[in-house]
Parts: C-alpha cells; sequence; structure tokens
C-alpha cells in the first residue's frame, strides 16, 4: 500500500467502554495522532459509551486529562477542538438491548458504516452484539473491533467467538493483538523477507536456536483481580509471545493479504508440539514473584500486592522450551520467557546461528563464537548482527575479534516518530485491512496448546517457583534451558 493509499473512508466509531483503562490510555491518544496527522476522514464520526453518567463537559474534562496524561503536555488547540467536534458521549447498560434504541437519533442521522470497538470484558461482548441487532445498527458493512483476552480457555473463547459470529462474518471481525501493530514487530516480516541473507538462513540448516524474552518491570498494576484469573500464560504467551513466535517461524506467505499471511502463522500454530504432564518438567517452568528491589525501590511481592489472596498460585513468569514439528525447524528449539517484575523492560528475539562446522583460525581464536542477531523489539529498537572480524595491524594477520553491527532505529530514523500500536490497529482497521488482526482459527490453535500446559500444571499441582522482584525470573528457568547446554541472553 502506497502512503497516498491511507486515507480511510469516512465511518462512525463506536467504543465501548470509553471510560476504561484502555480507552484512556490507548485509544484516546491514538485518535489525537491520528486526527493530528488528518488520517481520520473529516466526516468521520466518534461515540464513546460507558455505563457512567457523563454530561458533555464531565466527557471533555475526561478526554482532556487522559490526553494530557498519555500523549503529554504539548497538545495541539486546533487538533484537540477538531477531535472534540467529531466526539459524543452517551451513557449506556450494555447488558440491557433495549437501551440500545436511544441512539437511534445518531445512527440516523448518517449513512456512514460503523465501527464498533469493544473496549471491555469480552463477557460483555454478546450483550452488545445482541443489543447492536435489536436496534438495528448491524449492516453488511459494519466492521467489529475486538480487545483480548477472547476468553480463558479454547472452550469459553469459542463462547465468545459464536456469539459474535451470529452477528458478524469473520470478515467483518477484527481481533486485536497490540504487539502485530508494533513496528518492530511488523519489520519482523521485513527483515525476514525482504533480505536475501536472512530468506536463505532462516531454518534449522543454519539456526541453533531461537529465544525470545518479554519481560517487564512493572508488577500487575491495580489489576489483581483481573491478572490472577489469567496469569502471565494466558495474558501474554497466549497472544503476543505465540504471535511474535508465528511471524519468526511462519514460511513465507504469497503476499501481505489477510488470508495468506494467517494461514502461514496458522500452520506454526498447528505445528507447536504439545507439552503434556509426561513431559512438562523438562519443557516450562512457572514463577511467582517475592518482595525485592526495582531500580532500586523496594517492591511488594505479588501476594502481598493490594486486594491479593495471598494462597495464589497465579504465576507472574513464563519459560517454555517450544518445538515446532516442521521441516523448517525441525531440532531448532525456540525457548520464551516472559514475566512481570523483572530486571528491566525489554522485550528482544535473539537468534543463534550455528557453528562454523571447522575453524581455521583456531591458532588465535580456539573457539569461534557463533553469528547471533539480536532484534531489540522495545525499548531502544533496533538490529545488532554478532559478527567475527580481522583485528587491523600488520603483525595481526590472523587476529580476529568479536565485534557487533548495531543499528537503531532511533539513530537511523531520527526524524520518524515512533507510532503507537493502537494507532496503527486503528488506522488498519479504518482501511479494512485484516492482515494485523487474529483469525478465530489462529485464537483457537493457540489456545488449544496453551490449555494443555496449564491443564499439566494443575495435574502436577505444585506451586510456582519464587523468583525475587528485580530478577531474571527463578533459577528453574535457568535449568530449563542449561539442560540443552545453552544459556539466556542477557
Ligand atoms: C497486555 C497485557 O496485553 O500487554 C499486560 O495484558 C502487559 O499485562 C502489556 O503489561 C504489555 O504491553 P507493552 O506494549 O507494554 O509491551
Amino acid at each position: 500500500m502506497k502512503s497516498s493509499d491511507y486515507q480511510p473512508e469516512a465511518c462512525n466509531l463506536i467504543i465501548f467502554g470509553i471510560a476504561g483503562d484502555l480507552a484512556r490510555r490507548k485509544l484516546l491518544s491514538a485518535l489525537y495522532h491520528l486526527d493530528r496527522e488528518k488520517l481520520l476522514h473529516d466526516d468521520t464520526r466518534i461515540l464513546g459509551m460507558a455505563r457512567l453518567e457523563m454530561n458533555p463537559d464531565d466527557f471533555r474534562n475526561m478526554v482532556m486529562n487522559s490526553l494530557v496524561q498519555f500523549v503529554g503536555g504539548n497538545i495541539d488547540q486546533t487538533v484537540l477542538r477538531r477531535l472534540m467536534q467529531r466526539m459524543g458521549y452517551r451513557s449506556l447498560n450494555f447488558e440491557n438491548p433495549g437501551e440500545f434504541n436511544s441512539l437511534a437519533d445518531w445512527f440516523g442521522a448518517n449513512d456512514r458504516h460503523s465501527i464498533f470497538y469493544f473496549a471491555t470484558p469480552a463477557a460483555v461482548y454478546p450483550d452488545i452484539c445482541a443489543g447492536l441487532h435489536h436496534a438495528g445498527y448491524i449492516r453488511d458493512d459494519s466492521q467489529v473491533i475486538m480487545e483480548k483476552p477472547i476468553g480463558d480457555s479454547l472452550e469459553s473463547s469459542k463462547v465468545v467467538n459464536d456469539a459474535v459470529a451470529s452477528w458478524f462474518r469473520e470478515e467483518q471481525i477484527y481481533r486485536i493483538d497490540h504487539y502485530l501493530g508494533k513496528e518492530t514487530v511488523l519489520n519482523l516480516l521485513v527483515l525476514r523477507f525482504a533480505n536475501a541473507l536472512f530468506t536463505s538462513n532462516w531454518d534449522h540448516t543454519c539456526i541453533d536456536h531461537i529465544q525470545i524474552t518479554i519481560a517487564e518491570s512493572v508488577g500487575i498494576e491495580d489489576r489483581w483481580g483481573f491478572y490472577d484469573k489469567a496469569g502471565q500464560m494466558r495474558d501474554m504467551v497466549q497472544n503476543h509471545i505465540l504471535q511474535i513466535l508465528c511471524l519468526l517461524a511462519m514460511e513465507p506467505p504469497v503476499d501481505l493479504s489477510p488470508e495468506n499471511i494467517r494461514n502461514e502463522k496458522l500452520k506454526v500454530l498447528k505445528a507447536l508440539r504439545p507439552i503434556t504432564r509426561e513431559n512438562i518438567a523438562k519443557k516450562a517452568i512457572r514463577g511467582q514473584y517475592a518482595a525485592g528491589f526495582i531500580k532500586g525501590q523496594s517492591v511488594p511481592g505479588y501476594l502481598k500486592e493490594a486486594d491479593a489472596n495471598t494462597e495464589s498460585t497465579t504465576e507472574t513468569f513464563v519459560a517454555i522450551k517450544v518445538e515446532i514439528d516442521n521441516w523448517r525447524w525441525s531440532g531448532v528449539p525456540f525457548y520464551i520467557r516472559t514475566g512481570k517484575r523483572l530486571a528491566m523492560k525489554q522485550s528482544e528475539i535473539n537468534i543463534h546461528f550455528k557453528a562454523q562446522p571447522h575453524n581455521i583460525f583456531r591458532e588465535s581464536y580456539p573457539e569461534l563464537p557463533p553469528n547471533k542477531l539480536t532484534i531489540r523489539l522495545q525499548p531502544d529498537e533496533g538490529l545488532e548482527l554478532q559478527m567475527m572480524n580481522k583485528v587491523p595491524g600488520i603483525t595481526e594477520l590472523s587476529h580476529i575479534a568479536k565485534n557487533r553491527l548495531d543499528l537503531s532505529f532511533s539513530e537511523s530514523f531520527s526524524n520518524k516518530r515512533v507510532v503507537d500500536a493502537y494507532e496503527r490497529l486503528l488506522l488498519e482497521a479504518m482501511l479494512q485491512n485484516q492482515s494485523w488482526f487474529v483469525r478465530r482459527d489462529e485464537v483457537e490453535e493457540a489456545w488449544r496448546w496453551v490449555d494443555r500446559i496449564i491443564e499439566a500444571w494443575e495435574l502436577q499441582g505444585e506451586k510456582p517457583d519464587s523468583y525475587q522482584a528485580g530478577s531474571w525470573g527463578p533459577t528453574s528457568s535457568i535449568s530449563l534451558i542449561a539442560r540443552d547446554e545453552r544459556e539466556w541472553d542477557e
């Protein structure tokens, strides 16, 4: 798509849950930036909805405060005025379909197609769909955007997906995984399929193993109630990590069309080797943070967080050895780990290439380190290739050393603003491009694999391993990879 094609048609954007954390933190700032970049059609109108009674002034203040907090101090007043002119607010009880009729004046006043954004817990999606249907607002060209988590298991995700599918066709449904909107995640496709160097060296003949780390230093941020029912496996692995893994492991799609990309991702998910009660001890470990220090500040353990159930066995850390049973990845493990309250916020992928079969430099360098490609997803986005070079000097004929080719995106593209994932995904939805949204069969295949691991942990009946906040996770995660004579990159 050329940049001139990035002009969406006019639409009605209806956000359910506008007063919630996600909308205030991410959606409002995304809309502000899109409006500032002139990427919202002049006639696009936005309706925010929540249960809360808010008069126009309250609503305006809520939007303003959210923007100041999450966009920063420099709000362009012209853009803000334009955004406020296109926005309205209605209070609605989503569980009562009869109340949806009260929006008839808003919908009746125009003929634009509608995008319904569900930024509420998934349990409410079926009610919202029923209400929209009851009032006759769903048309053939309507779209729906759904937030994760879609269920907490294969079975419950099917219930949500079935309910939404009663009113919307799959081509109308946009399931968000915000990692698919991150610049560095999108760049994985460019790296792999726009560079011959990596297209031909990307398989079991050249790669020894791959590590994916998504580490966060934050804890569960006042979300104990939600998080404790989910845990890191459902919150991060089922979606973000598996999506990254798919982009790394999939075959080249024919093109960037939604079906071709998603078909290839699905094949990877189907090829994940199951982890069950029989092999879980060697393949997957889980942890829970205890008190510790983050950036010199003492922080409480998970069981001492506000509102905590002190008996909880929910995991806040997961490390897994993932194997993909297909031709390309035979014998190449993907080690994944993710956790809360780790030493720092850092998401990166490390591709460890195989060692040279024979070392002709052994006199000066007895063991040649293999090449390693580091993809820094966030922060300090960039790429780093570790390689061997000759050290310059007349007496240094075979003196070689390990160096790094480092591409920092902030330096190389210093005049470019880093676009937030939600801004990209909202725009793609307005352009009706499903490529960067997750299809139903992907969600379900991911749950199928994740469910077995959770079930195996339940059968094991052991508590998660404890780790100190501010560390890199429990020692069992080190043993997981050390068993294969490898170690985590830090
Ligand atoms: C969300 C999870 O999907 O992703 C959160 O629910 C997590 O628990 C967040 O903190 C991480 O996103 P990001 O963009 O900050 O890496």
